[in-house]
């Protein structure tokens, strides 16, 4: 049987054969692009989706909307220090984590497979330039602030980047351009996650984007877990001796990579997965909330909540669903490993989503209202199966400043000001005095190096926009 043939046998089989409609218009080349994509979808995975799509968020056994009535508030959780006690518990921490991560048994994961879309940003979302007064990118920072720890800790932290069909090229080729923002080629290991096809709500169908190409789009940040394994970041990680992993998104530039005091309660806990929250503003905003549902931490995507579930409030008045998922966490490697290994599969979660189609005329429709449903896995969703989950709150202002929307809360001019207002507390602390009005921005590379910063801010007053290292 010709290739050809084997692939309409597929989807025959699942109902799919317009998927193949336009074949004999396609060049050779055309024809094999699109073979080989459909050749690479799970369609029993795809058809299990499908059928259990009814299920309005969650299509697994479990799943959010039955979770979300039985939660609870947060148990397991360091509060933020209130007490010299406190404060003396992070500083131990803190040390703690310095002497982890000098062992060289700390490697960092950034998941970067999602576009810029909600920004208006035609390009992956780490080339965003966010640097007030410099522009530098967000990858810019992120990495900046990775070899600033490397160095402080005299030990090279290699970064493990989580791409998409859709990103992996052009930020392949930003960190080739700049030359790994000094990382080291090998430090930096990129790895594409897997894609799903988008399925028309109506019929059932996996949706064309064009003749030659199915339309998809990436599995989640949970897909992380089979395009570790699929890519051989796991053995890289056991060949490099990591033990544990700080995993963080690509749209938040304050958040402290690698946090020291982060890894020192993650030990102390014997953690397999810790997790960072901040308050949430209200609870309209749209962040993930950690909850604890029969006896085990959880995060509830605020999507799964519904308004009147997420004002739920506590005897005393508060929020139950208060803790804010900042989407920064720390694995233990060896969790990665059991999750893999007893191949404990992640819910899928539902998005009803416009995506343009060819239609059966060879016309691209595009969409006013939702028309597809769109998969994804949430890597957070693996907390429950975490023999112990920790969450340690942080300051909200220091550390969650995400670039999200073009404009309003969350936007660019957010996370542009809080960048500013760091850089200036940094300066001033540091016996430099910015002017009235004025911006100044401090180097990534500097954040966590006061004496050098010292040195070159002390006694200075800055009265011009200006960018220090
Ligand atoms: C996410 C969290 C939310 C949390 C908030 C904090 C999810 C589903 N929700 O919301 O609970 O409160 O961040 O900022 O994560 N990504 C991939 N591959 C994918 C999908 C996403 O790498 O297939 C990456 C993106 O590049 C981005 C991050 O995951 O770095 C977040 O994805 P996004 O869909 O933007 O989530 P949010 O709605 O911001």
């Amino acid at each position: 049987m010709s290739r050809l043939e084997q692939v309409r046998e597929t989807l025959n089989k699942y109902g799919q054969p317009h998927l193949l409609r336009h074949w004999e218009e396609l060049s050779e080349s055309a024809l094999e692009k699109l073979l080989t994509q459909i050749e690479e979808i799970d369609f029993p995975l795809v058809a299990r989706l499908i059928k259990n799509r009814d299920h309005q968020h969650s299509v697994e056994p479990g799943g959010a909307d039955d979770r979300a009535a039985r939660a609870e508030a947060p148990e397991q959780m360091v509060r933020l220090p209130q007490t010299d006690a406190d404060w003396q518990r992070k500083k131990e921490a803190a040390k703690a984590g310095e002497q982890l991560l000098r062992d060289g048994k700390v490697g960092a994961i950034l998941v970067a497979g999602g576009q810029g879309s909600r920004l208006g940003f035609d390009a992956p979302k780490g080339l965003f330039p966010i640097g007030p007064v410099s522009e530098r990118t967000l990858f810019q920072i992120l990495c900046e602030q990775l070899l600033a720890r490397s160095q402080a800790v005299g030990v090279e932290i290699p970064y493990f980047i989580m791409t998409s069909e859709a990103t992996h090229l052009p930020t392949v080729a930003f960190f080739e351009q700049y030359k790994y923002f000094g990382l080291g080629e090998e430090n930096v290991y990129f790895f594409q996650q897997a894609s799903l096809p988008a399925v028309e709500y109506s019929s059932g169908r996996i949706l064309l984007e064009s003749k030659d190409r199915v339309a998809t789009s990436p599995d989640g940040h949970g897909g992380i877990l089979r395009a570790l394994e699929k890519n051989g970041m796991i053995g890289v990680m056991k060949d490099r001796g990591i033990e544990h992993l700080f995993y963080h998104q690509v749209d938040n530039p304050t958040v402290t990579v690698c946090d020291p005091a982060l890894l020192g309660y993650h030990l102390r806990e014997d953690s397999d997965l810790t997790t960072v929250a901040v308050a949430k503003t209200g609870s309209e905003e749209k962040m993930g909330v950690l909850a604890t549902v029969d006896g085990r931490t959880e995060i509830i995507e605020y999507s799964d909540l519904s308004p009147e579930q997420a004002a739920r409030t506590q005897d005393n008045g508060t929020l139950v669903f208060w803790a804010g998922n900042t989407a920064v966490h720390v694995f233990r490697r060896e969790f990665f490993e059991s999750l893999l290994s007893d191949d404990l599969s992640l819910p899928f979660h539902i998005a009803h989503k416009k995506v343009p189609y060819l239609d059966d005329s060879g016309t691209v429709q595009t969409p006013e209202s939702p028309n597809a449903n769109k998969f994804e896995q949430f890597v957070f969703d693996a907390l429950p199966h975490a023999k112990v989950a920790l969450v340690v709150e942080e300051n909200r202002d220091q550390m969650f400043n995400p670039v999200k929307n073009a404009e309003g809360n969350d936007s660019p001019a957010t996370c542009r000001a809080a960048l500013a207002q760091q850089a200036r507390q940094m300066v001033e602390s540091a016996g430099g005095t910015i002017a009235e009005g004025i911006t100044v921005e401090v180097s990534a590379l500097l954040w966590s190096a006061p004496q050098e910063l010292a040195s070159l801010v002390s006694g200075q007053v800055f009265e011009e926009d200006t960018v220090v290292g």
